[in-house]
């Protein structure tokens, strides 16, 4: 479902992606872990086509994204839903203009529709009766949900996740780690999540690359990375990255 060969990307002098390879097949959630500043965002920002490589190529079912027009690369970002580091929602904005965002923006669809469809994912990620809440009066949690609600709205099949449990209440972590691991199940989505913690890597993965020195370095099942954690760890993460 996505396959990325050969990623180069630099900033100014500074290289983030340094001959990159990695290939997430169609139903898998993959998380990527590293230490904060690695190259993780820059990472999902290529895999949706918002930066574009210096060199290399990202296939998105079958079809290199890296030389296309921005009309074609409009139409396979319909495939995504992306789930922003810190949310990005529009805070003085209520729940369901939030999550019918795209909907208002793309489609022609009815306001009933629309309140319909909002209702359903809403649903989804557990939460009734907030569509007329401003997102400034809703805890950390329920605005990771409003924030998974939005990116699941056009019905994306693939889901990208930027720290989605950073900036979550500690009793609400586990939570939205549930909610992750059960929208890949009930949806057969292909997800992509990145994280600088282990611990939650481990509640949603199935596999899990490590991502150092601007390359994938290794990628385990959870059940080989809990094996191999220690080493791993010392080799590659600098135990206090984590
Ligand atoms: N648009 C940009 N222009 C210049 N440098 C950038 C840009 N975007 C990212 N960088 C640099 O690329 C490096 C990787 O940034 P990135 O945001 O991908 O890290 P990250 O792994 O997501 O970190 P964190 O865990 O803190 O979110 C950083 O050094 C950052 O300053
Ligand atoms: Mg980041």
């Amino acid at each position: 479902m996505i396959k990325i060969q050969n990623l180069y990307k630099k900033f100014g002098g500074h290289e983030v992606l340094s001959g990159l390879d990695l290939e997430v097949k169609s139903g898998e959630l993959m998380v990527i872990i590293g230490p904060s500043g690695c190259g993780k965002s820059v990472l999902l920002k290529h895999i949706i086509g918002l930066v574009s490589p210096d060199s290399g190529a990202i296939f998105i079912d079958g079809i290199d994204i890296t030389n296309l027009s921005e009309a074609k690369l409009k139409k396979i970002r319909f495939l995504f839903g992306m789930v922003f580091q810190g949310g990005a929602l529009f805070d003085s904005l209520t729940v369901e203009e939030n999550v019918a965002f795209g909907l208002r923006l793309h489609t022609d669809k009815s306001e009933e529709e629309i309140r319909r469809i909002v209702k359903e994912k809403l649903g989804l990620v557990g939460l009734e009766n907030i569509e007329d809440r401003r997102i400034d009066e809703l805890s950390g949690g329920m605005r990771k949900r409003v924030a998974l609600a939005r990116a699941i709205v056009m019905n994306p099949r693939i889901i990208l996740y930027d720290e989605p449990t950073t900036g979550v209440d500690v009793a609400m972590i586990d939570n939205v780690n549930r909610l992750i691991r059960d929208l890949q199940d009930r949806l057969k989505v292909t997800s992509v999540v990145v994280t600088h913690d282990l611990e939650n890597a481990y509640k949603v993965a199935d596999r899990i690359a490590v991502f150092h020195s601007g390359r994938i370095a290794r990628i385990e099942t959870v059940e080989k990375m809990r094996e191999m954690e220690e080493e791993i760890l010392q080799k590659y993460m600098g135990k206090s990255a984590l």
